[in-house]
């Protein structure tokens, strides 16, 4: 795809998405978020995509969030409340069933660390800076981060980073499991493409199953993520992946995965 504000690459099973305004640390603007839409049904539809790495052109930032010049645009509340009943990114986004990296480097503020915590796995550079500040514009975050903070780290920790609006660094955001890994700025690209290329040598089916019962688990009482889980683990035993696994494993040999 072929745009300004979203750069859609495809490399050997992986799909990058670059979020690509770095004049104004890559923004969520309207035209990016209807490119993002696009962007996120084709990752979806395209079974030549296996994970996607989401990343922010530029030397300042993944994303600073939602784009403060289109604050109070919006035609009118109803119209606004309507367009997004009608499309709802983030929700597409969390339903997606393959996994998403997010390669963070400098500020991921409001709506960039939303879209971070939309992904599955996030890795930060050392200078990353991670905040949701929407409290300080008097207004709450709402791209999914009252939602998705608390299920990503502490509650506690959820309520005093949106609260406060403070921004963490990289370190301090690994110590409460906002991200997952560190590394060195000129290495998150490596890092993250590495991580992915270790999932692609997972079986997909199996990836596609964990992540759906990790997220849908999450919001159901104990008993039913527990049955939720044993459906789930009972298809992916029944699948031709399950049993080339196990076959590749006792021929000594690297698996040749098909996703059913
Ligand atoms: N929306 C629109 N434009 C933004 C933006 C945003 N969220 N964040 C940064 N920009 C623009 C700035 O207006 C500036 O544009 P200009 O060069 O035309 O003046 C450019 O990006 C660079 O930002 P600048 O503020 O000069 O960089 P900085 O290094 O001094 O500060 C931040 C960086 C992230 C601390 C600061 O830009 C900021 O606080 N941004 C808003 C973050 C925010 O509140 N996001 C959540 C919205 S809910």
């Amino acid at each position: 795809m072929d745009s300004r504000v979203l750069i859609y690459e495809k490399d050997g099973g992986i799909a990058w998405v670059t979020l690509n305004r770095p004049d104004v640390l890559n923004a969520l603007n309207m035209a990016m978020r209807d490119e993002l839409w696009q962007v996120l049904h084709a990752l979806h539809d395209d079974p030549d995509v296996a994970v996607a790495i989401f990343r922010g052109a530029g030397e300042q930032a993944f994303s600073a969030g939602a784009d403060i010049s289109e604050f109070g645009t919006a035609p009118s509340v109803v119209e606004a409340r309507r367009a997004r009943r009608e499309r709802d990114l983030w929700g597409y986004m969390l339903a997606i069933d393959k996994p998403l990296i997010a390669a963070i480097h400098g500020f991921a503020l409001g709506a960039g660390v939303e879209l971070s915590m939309c992904c599955d796995l996030r890795i930060a550079a050392e200078d990353a800076r991670l905040g949701l500040p929407e409290v300080s514009l008097a207004y709450i975050p709402s791209a999914g981060g009252t939602q998705l903070l608390p299920r990503t780290v502490s509650p506690g920790l959820a309520m005093g980073l949106i609260l406060s609006g403070d921004a963490i660094d990289a370190q301090e955001a690994l110590r409460i499991g906002l991200v997952q890994r560190v590394v060195p700025r000129q290495r998150l690209y490596a890092e993250a493409e590495a991580l992915a290329r270790q999932l692609m040598t997972r079986g997909p089916l199996a990836l596609r199953y964990a992540k759906e019962a990790l997220t849908q688990g999450l919001d159901l009482p104990l008993a039913e993520g527990l049955a939720l889980e044993a459906r789930l683990a009972r298809l992916v035993l029944a699948s031709r992946d399950a049993r080339e696994g196990l076959r590749a494993q006792q021929e000594g040999r690297a698996p040749q995965f098909l996703g059913v």
